[in-house]
This record gives structure tokens, C-alpha cells and sequence, in this order.
């Protein structure tokens, strides 16, 4: 078939952004200019079709692909762990800036709820990038999502401690950063988007409004310190529960040090 025919039908049944993307990745193209470039030639698009196929029942892309894009880099993703989002970009810039800020030589991470292994994988070559060594570690209470994570930081050649813990119950000394993007969607909210139904519910859904494990992070971290010295929580949330959590949080001593659009920093 030819390349402009197909992208022509599937468009007819998903968006013409997720024609090309399909149309690029399946033909190996790096960008649109494949396609225009050889929009006139044949093509055995039986691999297209399949995704095409997947897509039009509404499977989220990252799926399909194996793959998103966060802070730059490409993650491998499955049905096991929350596609990244743009949104959690921001949490990245907040424990740089912390980082920067605290003149941290050596910083110590632990990234609770890590899924792929986006936020401490970016966190470590930021952190590189910057001169900084870090010491970072995941922890998520999924197996499989787990394996994503190994599977991201092999292919992205970094040194990560990955290992099965719920919250901090496997963490034994306080790191200087906590990051943690956990489940924050309350079940009855019914604004969500329904491409939700393909990400595993393990990621996505937590009691008490959305709150009941960052309030038990937030708890745990509370109870655990047992020293003078400062450290720093970042955490993601909707923005409907960041003023909660800020209550919350200050009542077990917290004190909040930035506020971003889903994104709270604290120092405790
Ligand atoms: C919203 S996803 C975030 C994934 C990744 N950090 C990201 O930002 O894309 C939440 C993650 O928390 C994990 N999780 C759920 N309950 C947990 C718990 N009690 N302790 C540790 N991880 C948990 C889920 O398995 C999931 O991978």
C-alpha cells in the first residue's frame, strides 16, 4: 500500500499525530519528514495495521510502542507501570534546584512508587550532567514494574539500586531526598481520562480522597527521623489535593519550601 494511503484510512480512525508516530516507528523513520519523503512509495504496513488496530480501541501509544519520552529520554514501558508524565518533569527541576540550593555534595535518594524508573534514572544523569555523584535508589512494591525499572537503567547505563519495599518499610536510614510519585486518584473521581483502565490500578488508585499512602509516607519519614539534620520530601499530587497535603504534612512537622502545579516540596 501506499505510505499517504495508509496514513489517509488510519486517520480516518485515530489522530493524524498517532498516524505518522505509528507510520515513523513502524517504517524506521526518525522524524515526519520519512513520511512526506516517501509518502509515494509501497509499503507492507501489515505491522501498522496492528497498531492502528490497538489504538482505535483506545490502548494508550506508550503501550503500543513499548516506550515514552520523559526529560529527553526514551523509557521502555509495559502494562505494568504508569506511562510517565509531562507533569512529573517538574519534580526533577524541584530536586535540582533543592540539591543546588543545599550546596549537597554527595545527595542520597530514595524514589518511592518508582514505576520505570523515570524519575531517579533522570535524577542520577542530571545530576551527572551537573559534576554531582548521587546516591539513588527505587523502591516500588510491583515485581513486574520493578523489572521495567532494571530494564530502563540498563538501557540507559546508570547504576541504580532497584528493590521491592511498601513506602519506607524497607529503608533502614533516611535518605537526604525522598521523591514519590504514588497513586493519588481517588476511585469515584469521574474526570478522569478512560485510557486510565489500561494502566495498572496499583499505580493510579489510593483510599481516603487519593491521600491515604502520601499521608502514610509523609507519617513513616516522620517517624523514622531521629537526627537534627534537614531533609527534603518532594511529592506529586493533583492539584485539588496539594492543599491537604500541605495541612498534613505541616501538622507532622513539615515545612513546605516550594509549590508547583502538582509538585509540593518540603523540608522535615
Ligand atoms: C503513579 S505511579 C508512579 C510511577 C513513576 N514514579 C512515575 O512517576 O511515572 C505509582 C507507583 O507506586 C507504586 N506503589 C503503589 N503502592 C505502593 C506502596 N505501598 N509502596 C511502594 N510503591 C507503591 C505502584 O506500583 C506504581 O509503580
Amino acid at each position: 500500500m501506499k505510505l499517504i494511503e495508509w496514513v489517509k484510512q488510519a486517520k480516518t480512525k485515530i489522530s493524524t499525530l498517532d498516524a505518522e508516530l505509528i507510520a515513523m516507528k513502524t517504517l524506521g523513520f526518525s522524524d515526519r519528514v520519512g513520511i512526506i519523503m516517501h509518502s509515494d512509495e509501497e509499503y507492507d504496513m501489515s505491522e501498522a495495521d496492528k497498531m492502528l488496530e490497538k489504538r482505535a480501541v483506545g490502548i494508550p501509544l506508550a503501550y503500543i510502542m513499548g516506550e515514552k519520552e520523559f526529560f529527553g529520554r526514551v523509557f521502555n514501558v509495559n502494562q505494568n507501570v504508569l506511562i510517565p508524565r509531562p507533569e512529573t518533569e517538574q519534580m526533577i527541576y524541584s530536586v535540582l534546584g533543592i540539591v543546588d540550593a543545599e550546596k549537597m555534595e554527595n545527595p542520597s535518594i530514595v524514589d518511592v512508587g518508582t514505576g520505570s524508573g523515570c524519575i531517579p534514572i533522570t535524577l542520577k544523569l542530571e545530576l551527572f550532567k551537573d559534576g554531582i555523584l548521587s546516591d539513588i535508589k527505587g523502591v516500588d512494591v510491583s515485581l513486574p514494574a520493578l523489572e521495567v525499572a532494571r530494564e530502563n537503567a540498563e538501557k540507559l547505563r546508570v547504576n541504580i539500586e532497584f528493590f521491592e519495599s511498601d513506602l519506607l518499610e524497607k529503608i533502614d536510614t533516611l535518605p537526604d531526598i525522598i521523591t514519590a510519585n504514588l497513586p493519588y486518584v481517588d476511585l469515584d473521581w469521574d474526570w478522569t481520562s478512560p485510557e486510565l483502565k489500561y494502566e495498572p490500578a496499583l499505580a493510579l488508585y489510593a483510599d481516603d480522597g487519593g491521600l491515604k499512602l502520601i499521608k502514610k509516607l509523609i507519617d513513616e519519614a516522620s517517624d523514622k527521623k531521629n537526627d537534627d539534620r534537614s531533609r527534603f520530601m518532594v511529592l506529586e499530587a493533583d492539584n485539588s489535593q496539594l492543599d491537604d497535603i500541605v495541612a498534613y504534612a505541616t501538622s507532622r512537622g513539615f515545612m513546605l519550601i516550594s509549590k508547583d502545579e502538582f509538585i509540593l516540596a518540603f523540608k522535615y
